[in-house]
């Protein structure tokens, strides 16, 4: 359904991502697995081009090349992002949050104005398929760090997404958390025949929920297959390398990008 032709991305001298060409099939459950600095985010940010190819072209089914304001535009509104740090408002309920996925269907000028009924259905609907609807009226910070996450996915899925990308979901929290929420983003994904493409730094989660793990290492694809065909020498040459690329600082922070108006 989306399809990356030798896409490839540098920021000054560094490689981030050497020029790759794949394709994600609708309503398949992608992982991209690889250590920090192996190019995770930046290949998954090039899928909704939140970080601009370098080089190369993305076709999108439906769609064609995506190229153009407008047609960005339709690609973001039926592309969910999940962030590590969630990206909610901390001082808003859980369903003005989740409200904030249906903004892409409405132009600037509308969205200044409550929602619908309609619209409003669709938040709390969201937020029941997470098991959430108790919680549609509390505060983000109010909630612990799993039912923040999981109104990131509510909030995602207001969208009506064909594709959800989904940035280190799982990466601040707790094994047991992180396994709840992985459960399911997964479900969902599945009854609703959504793509996604899914980047975590841990090998047996991706075992678990993958259909495909695509590996990477320094900017490349070095592994793509059905997980039970990662072996463990594999697995360690996804961690054990060394990057001298790697710097070790916080990723940029980035605004959710169906929240700008365009
Ligand atoms: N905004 C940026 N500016 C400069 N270098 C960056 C930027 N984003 C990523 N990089 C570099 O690109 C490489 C891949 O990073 P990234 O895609 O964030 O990896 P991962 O998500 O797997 O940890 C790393 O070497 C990283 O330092
Ligand atoms: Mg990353």
């Amino acid at each position: 359904m989306i399809q990356l032709n030798n896409v490839s991305v540098q920021f000054g001298n560094v490689v981030a991502l050497h020029p790759t060409s794949l394709a994600f099939h609708q309503g398949q459950f992608t992982v991209l697995l690889g250590a920090s600095g192996a190019g995770k985010s930046t290949l998954l940010r090039c899928l909704n081009l939140m970080c601009k190819p370098h080089a190369g072209s993305i076709d999108v089914k439906g769609l064609g090349r995506l190229e153009g304001r407008k047609m960005l535009q339709m690609h973001r509104r039926q592309t969910g992002m999940i962030f590590q740090q969630h990206q909610l408002i901390g001082r808003h309920s859980a369903l003005q949050n989740v409200l904030m996925g249906r903004l892409g269907y409405h132009s600037t000028l509308r969205s200044l104005f409550p929602l619908s009924q309609q619209e409003q259905t669709i938040g709390l609907q969201s937020l029941e398929r997470v098991g959430l609807l108790h919680k549609t009226q509390s505060r983000i910070d109010q909630l612990s760090g799993g039912q923040q996450q999981r109104v990131g996915i509510a909030r995602a899925l207001a969208q009506r997404p064909l594709l959800i990308l989904a940035d280190e979901p799982v990466a601040s929290l707790d094994p047991a958390t992180a396994d709840k929420v992985l459960v399911q983003l997964h479900r969902i994904c599945k009854e609703d025949g959504i793509s996604a493409v899914v980047s975590l730094h841990q090998v047996d989660l991706a075992k678990r929920y993958a259909d495909r793990i695509v590996g990477l290492a320094h900017g490349r694809v070095v592994f793509d297959a059905a997980p039970d065909e990662l072996t463990q020498i594999q697995e360690a040459e996804l961690y054990e390398q060394k990057n001298p690329n790697i710097e070790q600082r916080a990723p940029p922070v980035l605004l959710n990008a169906q929240l700008i108006p365009t």
